[in-house]
């Protein structure tokens, strides 16, 4: 058992790190701008929330280009990455003024975006957020799933992983 008394001070590089070490899927949440424009970033901190309402969600940075759409919108889709879709996180990631150039998608349910070729879809309509610090929490209750056969792309200790 560590008896030690906890740091008072948490080095932001420390409580990374620790973060680091949590494996998780990867993700580009989408969403319609007001205009009706595709946005979408690649996300890592999609969760499953609730069963009964079925509630996930997912972690917006105040910065992130679609940020100020996710405020606005009514729903958003969280599009689950396969293993050979590095290139695709990469791209939702980096900044890009159309990032839906030369990407195959169609519009959701709700209308908004979704990737083709993915290894699951939750379509989701907002159900509530809250501001965490440097990031809004949104939470959206699914309305339509999809899941195929396939292999998830992993993120572990900052780096892409695979399975195995
Ligand atoms: C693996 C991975 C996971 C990420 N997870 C999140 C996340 O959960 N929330 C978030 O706001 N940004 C996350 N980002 C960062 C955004 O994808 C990136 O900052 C954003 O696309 C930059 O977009 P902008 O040019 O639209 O601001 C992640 C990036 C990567 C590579």
């Amino acid at each position: 058992m560590n008896t030690s008394s906890p740091d008072p001070i948490l080095r932001p590089e420390e409580f990374r790190r620790a973060c680091a070490r949590y494996a998780t899927g990867v993700s580009v949440a989408t969403v319609s701008s007001p205009a009706g424009a595709p946005e979408g970033l690649t996300v890592n901190s999609f969760t499953s929330v609730s069963l009964d309402p079925p509630l996930v969600l997912v972690c917006i940075a105040k910065t992130a280009t679609a940020y100020s759409s996710f405020r606005a919108a009514k729903s958003f889709v969280i599009n689950v990455l396969r293993e050979d879709q590095i290139d695709l996180s990469q791209h939702f990631a980096s900044s890009q003024s159309d990032r839906f150039q030369n990407i195959a998608w169609h519009s959701g349910v709700q209308g908004a975006p979704v990737l083709e070729g993915v290894l699951a879809v939750l379509e989701c309509a907002i159900h509530s957020s809250f501001e965490a610090g440097d990031h809004t929490v949104f939470v959206g209750q699914a309305e339509r799933a999809e899941s195929h056969e396939g292999v998830p792309l992993l993120y572990y200790a900052s780096a892409y992983r695979k399975l195995g």
